[in-house]
């Protein structure tokens, strides 16, 4: 039996009794009877498996699946870049990797000096006055993010102020970040060219505005052009604007989010600082803040005293704080990471991040614009927007296109997500892949789109090549079936 017949084998169904996979030393210390004999089972399947089979088992699991180590990762939204493996080591590093949260801080001053030089990278990469690395993901920033907005308006007995404005081309957690912080959410169109509508926008500047979220670039992959007008007009109304930045790969080095009149935001450290991520985790969603909202940022942050001494940086608690967001100082893992990534890249590399990256997104657009159309036609950011409605026409859908890429050997980009965009596919190819990576990407799309004019089924019913065909994604999601059973 081959390694892939053998693979398509269940762990379990592989078992033969009395194998084993390890041989244990002979013991030198007394035998000890197990506690609690009554507790342990003995009907329990356990598989029975030598040490090469078990290897090979999990290797070849592992190689059945798309990753940015072994596949080109265009999902657009979520960076899925290239991590310098340099930031893992750092990471590991017994002094960063073996530490408790709960030590003295005298016992981890170095772990806090990386923290408090790391607050201070950020804030002058955003160009804001202040940084707190407590929240664990974007979106946990972005509620920390908001309800410092709340906060501020409650002290000023402003706290009528309960609509919070978000574009349709904002990221979806943007929305449910306000309206889980209590606001009323409204939502303000995209113009014709993609940009925030401002007679719209006008319009929803009335007394009761607590502010705006605006992800910058937006869920299109686009720069609006409008931004510090945007931000004045909710300024002028009495509300503060806060910046999802996320997306933060297309401006590195370039745009600060200060400059542009935000007050508070949010960076994913896990897409832009270079962390693997998916799958949820893990991340951290670091929050910095200009001088007004300072006060109010999640604790801890960690302060550095001006006298030498064994507790020369501190955790401290901002003075206003909306409070704990997490069980200690933030996912440190990450953290370290982020450290690692900026301090060998420097000011230079940094540049070049953004550079690439959208120099790479431009590459695919202008090269596929004849073949997917392009909903709005002008340079884009980190990532390009296409459509897919030129091949649903041919009876293709945007899915099925997507599914025809694993088949070329690509993960598949986003779909139909941004939702403001018919048939979308939100392709963000990140700054550390080659042009080779990307012509051979371009020549899949193209000669998918060619599949679909001549031979539709075969994309219809794509993947072809993979150990598993299409998948029942919402029977997947919602009653996964993960426990083997012996079948009698
Ligand atoms: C623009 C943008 N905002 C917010 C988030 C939410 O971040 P997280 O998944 O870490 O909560 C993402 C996630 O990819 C994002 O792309």
């Amino acid at each position: 039996m081959n390694t892939v017949d053998n693979n398509r084998k269940l762990l379990m169904e592989q078992s033969v009794p009395g194998r084993v996979g390890t041989v244990l030393p002979d013991l030198d210390v007394p035998e000890q009877p197990l506690p609690g004999q009554e507790l342990l089972r003995d009907e329990v399947d356990l598989p029975e498996i030598t040490e090469p089979e078990i290897v090979r088992y999990f290797t070849n699991l592992s190689r059945m699946n798309f990753s940015i180590d072994t596949h080109f990762y265009p999902l657009g939204s979520c960076t899925m870049k290239y991590n310098p493996k340099i930031n893992d080591e750092a990471a590991f590093l017994p002094g960063f990797a073996a530490i408790h949260p709960q030590q003295p801080v005298g016992q981890v001053q170095g772990a806090l000096e990386l923290m408090h030089h790391l607050q201070n990278y950020l804030a002058e990469i955003t160009g804001m006055a202040a940084t707190s690395l407590a929240s664990l993901a974007g979106a946990q920033g972005e509620l920390c993010g908001i309800l410092m907005i709340q906060k501020y308006h409650r002290d000023r007995g402003d706290g009528d102020r309960l609509k919070m404005l978000v574009p349709d081309s904002a990221h979806g957690t943007n929305p449910a970040s306000a309206a889980m912080a209590g606001f009323r959410v409204v939502s303000i169109p995209t113009d014709e060219n993609g940009n925030c509508d401002l007679e719209a926008l006008k319009k929803e500047a009335t007394p009761d505005l607590a502010g705006m979220m605006i992800t910058l670039p937006s869920t299109l992959g686009l720069f609006d052009p409008t931004i510090v007008e945007v931000n004045r007009l909710i300024h002028e109304a009495g509300g503060l604007v806060y910046a999802d930045g996320a997306n933060m790969n297309a401006l590195l080095g370039r745009v600060k989010m200060g400059d542009l009149g935000f007050d508070v935001m949010h960076l994913n450290l896990h897409k832009t600082f270079s962390t693997p991520h998916g799958g949820g985790g893990p991340g951290a969603g670091p929050v910095c803040a200009q001088p007004n909202l300072q006060p109010y940022l999640a604790a801890p942050v960690v302060e550095k005293r001006a006298e030498e001494g064994p507790e020369r940086f501190v955790l401290s608690t901002p003075e206003k704080t909306i409070g704990k967001v997490s069980a200690s100082h933030g996912n440190f893992g990450v953290l370290v990471r982020a450290y690692t990534y900026i301090r060998t890249l420097g000011d230079a590399g940094l540049k070049l991040v953004s550079e690439n990256a959208v120099l790479n997104a431009n590459y695919i657009l202008a090269k596929l614009k004849d073949k997917y159309l392009l909903p709005f036609d002008r340079p884009c950011m980190h990532e390009v927007v296409l459509s897919a409605n030129w091949q649903k026409a041919k009876g293709v859908r945007g899915l099925e296109t997507a599914k025809r890429l694993l088949d070329y050997g690509f993960h598949a980009p986003t779909m139909y997500f941004p939702l403001t965009v018919d048939e979308a596919l939100l392709i963000e190819p990140t700054e550390t892949e080659s042009k080779e990576t990307l012509d051979e990407f371009i020549e899949a799309m193209r000669a998918i789109d060619q599949e679909a004019t001549e031979n539709p089924e075969l994309v219809q019913n794509a993947p072809h090549t993979l150990p598993v065909r299409r998948l029942n994604e919402a029977q997947a999601a919602r009653r996964p079936d993960l426990r083997w059973e012996r079948k009698e």
